[in-house]
Parts: C-alpha cells; sequence; structure tokens
C-alpha cells in the first residue's frame, strides 16, 4: 500500500529484511510490519550451518521454512543465509579432520540446503565474509585445510544443487571505495575469469551514522561493470546511545543516501536491513554503547529514517 517501502519500492527493486523468529512468535506488532513494509526476507539466524544441521546428517529445516512459508503467504523473495561461513560451523565439524573428509562434508551440506531450498530461495549468499580486512583470504578452517579453491568449488556445488537460483558473495566493510573493496572487485573478477559461476556481490552494510562509506554509488557500479548483480544485504546504522534527534537525523540520512546508490545502479536487486526494530537488533549486543540502529524504535513505531525511504522512494 501507498506509505510503505514495498508500497513504493520500484519494480525489480527488493526492500528487504532479516527475520528473527522470536519477533515472530512473540512480539505481536511484529509480523504486521513484516508483510507490510517488505517483499523480500533473510533468515538472520536460522539457515546458518550450525542451525540447520545440528548433528550430521541430522536437518533441523523447521526454523528455515518458517520464514520460507511464511515469505510465500506474504508475497516475499527469500534471500539464503549462508552457506559457507567461518561461523556458526556445527561443534561435530572436526577441523582434524583430513582434507578430503572436510571437503566432502562440505559440499554435502552445500548440496542439501540448496536443494532442499530450490525454486523457494531467489538468491544465496555462497560464501560469507571470505577476505580478511587487509583484503587477502580470511585466515578460516576452509582456506587452512582446503586451500582457496573452496570458494570456486561452494559457487559450484549451489549452481549444481539449484541452478535457477543467483549466486553471491557476501561481505562487509567494502561499501565505498574501501581497500578491501578494491580486493573483493579483484577476486570477483578472477572467480568469474575461471568460468566460476558468481553471479552477485552483497554488500553487507553495517554502519555507525557518524562515519557513512564514502561512494557507495561508485563503489556499486565499478563491481556492476564487472556483469554481476550487486544488493545491500544486512543494512544497519548505528547510533551511540542515548540517540537523539540529530543522531536519528544523520541515521536517516545515511540509510537514504544508501538506498539513494541503489536505485541509481540499475544492477542493484535490493536493500535488505538487518533487522527492522529496535526492539529485535543484533547492535547493542555487539557494538556496546550503540544501538538504534533500525527502522522501527523498540515499540514499533517508524522512524526518520523509515520517512527518509518513503521519502526517496516517492521521489523516483
Ligand atoms: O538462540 C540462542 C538462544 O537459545 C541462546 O539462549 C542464546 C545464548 O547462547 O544464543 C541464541 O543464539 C544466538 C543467536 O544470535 C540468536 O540471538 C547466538 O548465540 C548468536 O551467536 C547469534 O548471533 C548472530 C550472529 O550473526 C552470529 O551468527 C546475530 O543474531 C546475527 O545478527 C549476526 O548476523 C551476522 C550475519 O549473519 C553476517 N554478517 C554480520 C552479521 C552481524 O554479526
Amino acid at each position: 500500500a501507498a506509505g510503505t517501502l514495498r508500497g513504493l519500492a520500484p519494480a525489480g527493486t527488493l526492500i528487504g529484511t532479516a527475520v528473527d523468529p522470536r519477533g515472530l512468535n512473540l512480539d505481536p506488532a511484529y509480523p504486521g510490519v513484516l508483510a507490510a513494509e517488505f517483499n523480500a526476507v533473510t533468515a538472520e539466524n536460522a539457515m546458518k550451518w550450525r542451525n540447520l544441521e545440528p548433528s550430521p546428517g541430522v536437518y533441523a529445516w523447521a526454523g528455515g521454512d518458517q520464514i520460507v512459508d511464511l515469505a510465500r503467504r506474504n508475497g516475499q523473495a527469500v534471500y539464503g543465509h549462508t552457506l559457507v561461513w567461518h561461523n556458526d560451523v556445527p561443534d561435530w565439524v572436526s577441523p582434524d579432520w583430513p582434507a578430503q573428509r572436510l571437503r566432502e562434508v562440505l559440499r554435502r551440506h552445500v548440496t542439501a540446503v540448496v536443494a532442499h531450498y530450490r525454486g523457494r530461495v531467489w538468491a544465496w549468499d555462497v560464501v560469507n565474509e571470505v577476505l580478511a580486512e587487509d583484503g587477502s583470504l580470511r585466515d578460516t578452517l576452509w582456506l587452512r585445510k582446503l586451500g582457496p579453491g573452496y570458494v570456486a568449488d561452494a559457487f559450484r556445488w549451489a549452481r549444481q544443487a539449484d541452478p535457477d537460483a543467483r549466486l553471491f558473495v557476501n561481505e562487509y566493510g567494502t561499501e565505498g571505495r574501501t581497500a578491501k573493496a578494491d580486493a573483493l572487485l579483484d577476486l570477483v573478477r578472477r572467480l568469474r575469469a575461471d568460468g566460476v559461476p558468481v553471479d552477485g556481490v552483497g554488500f553487507q552494510g553495517h554502519l555507525d551514522a557518524e562515519r557513512p562509506p564514502e561512494d557507495v554509488r561508485g563503489n556499486l557500479r565499478r563491481f556492476a561493470a564487472l556483469g554481476v548483480r550487486v544488493a545491500v544485504t544486512e543494512l544497519d546504522v548505528r547510533v551511540r546511545l542515548p540517540a537523539t534527534a540529530e543522531g536519528l537525523r544523520r541515521q536517516a540520512a545515511v540509510y537514504r543516501e544508501v538506498l539513494r546508490a541503489c536505485l541509481d545502479v540499475a544492477a542493484c536487486a535490493s536493500v535488505t536491513v538487518w533487522g527492522f526494530t529496535d526492539a529485535r537488533s543484533w547492535i547493542p549486543g555487539y557494538h556496546q554503547g550503540y544501538g538504534a540502529a533500525c527502522l522501527f524504535d523498540a515499540d514499533f513505531r517508524p522512524k526518520p529514517a523509515h520517512a527518509a525511504l518513503l521519502d526517496e522512494l516517492a521521489a523516483r
């Protein structure tokens, strides 16, 4: 409807949010805002390996399925997060296994998850946060045991399991023209030159209202020039607590700048916020002294940032 983000979103642009099942199941206002405002969702945690396969070969699809089933009822696209990451690896995956066994276990995980959600997930974060801050490949279990080829392997396994899903690499600290973004550009260029099916690049967008990224539009454009889709995948804009009117005004401006950059780049598929209510945000627990990072406050009232995004969409 008019006056909502999904109501004003131009055709071909998804406005999404991460979904926390505790909000769905415990907050009376959560399901209504989720359905009214967003035409895409990402499972905040439910589709991470630790939550999908708590013990070898024993899959716990219910959390992811609840989000996928609700999205279907709400006419929302589902973005899959995430297949290969160094966090949330189940405890039963042993770093002491021989490389070949670890690779087979990783292949089985990617294949089983993509196959399970085939036709219901439009895109996957195939690999998440593969770069270190200096732009080299992050020193993870996967790199140490399998070598750099694990990235290409993951994309090829995912493509084989669902030829129609768009396959993304997802990263943070790469929203503007940073050295890490330069390295990401080079990684994607090399993967595609090697015939690896990388369809998209996700820019997480965990931002500080006082230190917004430089030239997001120009950065998205140079990735789009590689022939990939781009997406803002985990946008939140934290402010120092207690939030002030000035802080929330600055937050609104940063949210609006990121949406404007995406709307100005044809290859930009979506802007997804990492949770839409301050009542259910990861920020306060991870960034001491910061919070109030979302579009709606803890009472599910829209904040200036929400109005700013409506203004940007209405101005198109
Ligand atoms: O659900 C359990 C609960 O039963 C238990 O009592 C509690 C205490 O142990 O833990 C709860 O699980 C936590 C989960 O969030 C739900 O709150 C996990 O410990 C905690 O590790 C998990 O943190 C998530 C984090 O990724 C790690 O997976 C955050 O919610 C989530 O917002 C954050 O999201 C990441 C993206 O996946 C990747 N990009 C960065 C982004 C922010 O870190």
